[in-house]
């Protein structure tokens, strides 16, 4: 069967970094055997420039109709004062909520050949290998009532709603409990249970769905000592899972633990396997256009779709190789870039992965 894969390049250096990973499927399907046809839509403020809305009909009829959806970065500075309808995010939250995207998985993996880039001791990080299971449609990003109201004193008051279902949060912690198999048996759920009551449900609900798992050993930690443990000793963890607004916080966290943010890929999964696979790092607007952009985040994200949503493990398996050889040869973009070491620009990264596939 052919696989549909829709290419979202977004705005900023999105387009820079998605034609590279496009040039890596382009060489799998023409010589490796992949069998899928590459089409290309519009998310974000570039959706809003030429049609009017950051997810669009047509992108909508595109994104349900696609087996797997490869996404750039959206935003800029462009979009930033638009009415919040209008603005790049809401399309990025509008394709995970209509797709039903609710499982985010966040690898954060230390390359042992970019251990300087990271701003911890090498020691700390070395063989670093964890993955964040965010949950991504539910919490307070999406939680009703929200809004900006206007009090009888006449001051003006911002609220939001954090709220989980029992169901939202038995499917992501099997989400958790099922990566953690396959990998070294540890769940660390993260929560704010001393606080919150959507917590306390949390870590009830997990509880429950860990008997389950009896051969996974479960732990809880609070969002702030999360935070803290995963920079005074990162490695103590395997897989963590949480919700939507701590999920983002501590991905970000954790990514810089490997050195650049520009080397992360993620997954959003939906209960059927398909997915939106987008590199964890945003559009970069201020070095957008100049080629100057880390493609390998996205590169990665090309391999995780071939492994979650084609089941093509031996292609996603070339893909990172490749990418561990281009590292190896001592290719460095900006990002990643030791100090003395001459950077080499997103198409010459892209092209060397070719090279090396
Ligand atoms: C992310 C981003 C998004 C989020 C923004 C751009 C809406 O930070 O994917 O982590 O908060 O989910
Ligand atoms: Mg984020």
């Amino acid at each position: 069967m052919t696989h549909k894969i829709l290419i979202l390049p977004g705005d900023g250096i999105g387009p820079e970094i998605v034609a590279e990973a496009a040039k890596v499927l382009e060489c799998l399907r023409q010589e490796h055997g992949l069998d899928a046809t590459l089409d290309y839509g519009l998310l974000g403020g570039c959706a809003v420039d030429t049609l009017g809305s950051p997810y669009p009909d047509e992108t909508r009829r595109q994104a349900r109709a696609a087996d797997a959806i490869l996404l750039g970065a959206v935003g800029g500075p462009k979009w930033e004062r638009m009415d919040r309808p209008l603005r790049p995010e809401r399309g990025l939250l509008a394709i995970r909520a209509d797709l039903e995207l609710f499982a985010n998985l966040r690898p954060a993996l230390l390359y042992p050949q970019l251990a300087d880039a990271s701003a911890l001791k090498p020691e700390r990080v070395a063989g670093l290998d964890l993955l964040i299971v965010r949950e991504l449609n539910g919490d307070i990003y999406f939680g009703q009532p929200r809004g900006i109201r206007t009090l009888e004193s006449g001051e003006r008051e911002g609220f939001n709603t954090m709220r989980y279902r029992e169901s939202e949060i038995e499917r992501i912690a099997r989400v958790g409990f099922e990566a953690a198999r396959k990998r070294h048996r540890k769940l660390c759920s993260v929560d704010k249970a001393n606080v919150l009551e959507a917590s306390e449900l949390w870590r009830e609900v997990v509880e429950r769905v860990a008997k389950d798992y009896p051969d996974v050993a479960l732990s809880h930690l609070y969002v702030d000592n999360a935070a803290m443990q995963l920079v005074r000793a990162p490695k103590q963890f395997d897989v963590m899972v949480t919700g939507n607004l701590f999920g983002d916080i501590l991905s970000d966290c954790a990514a810089m633990l490997t050195g650049s943010i520009g080397m992360l890929p993620s997954a959003s999964l939906d209960a059927n396997g398909k997915g939106l696979y987008e590199p964890i790092h945003g559009s970069a607007p201020d070095i957008a256009g100049r080629g100057a952009a880390n493609p390998l985040a996205t590169i990665l994200s090309a391999a995780m779709l071939l492994r979650y949503t084609l089941n093509a493990p031996e292609l996603a398996e070339r893909i990172e190789l490749a990418v561990g050889r281009v590292l190896d040869q001592g290719l460095r973009t900006l990002d990643i870039m030791a100090a003395g070491m001459t950077p080499v620009g997103t198409q010459a990264m892209g092209d060397a992965v070719v090279a090396s596939l």
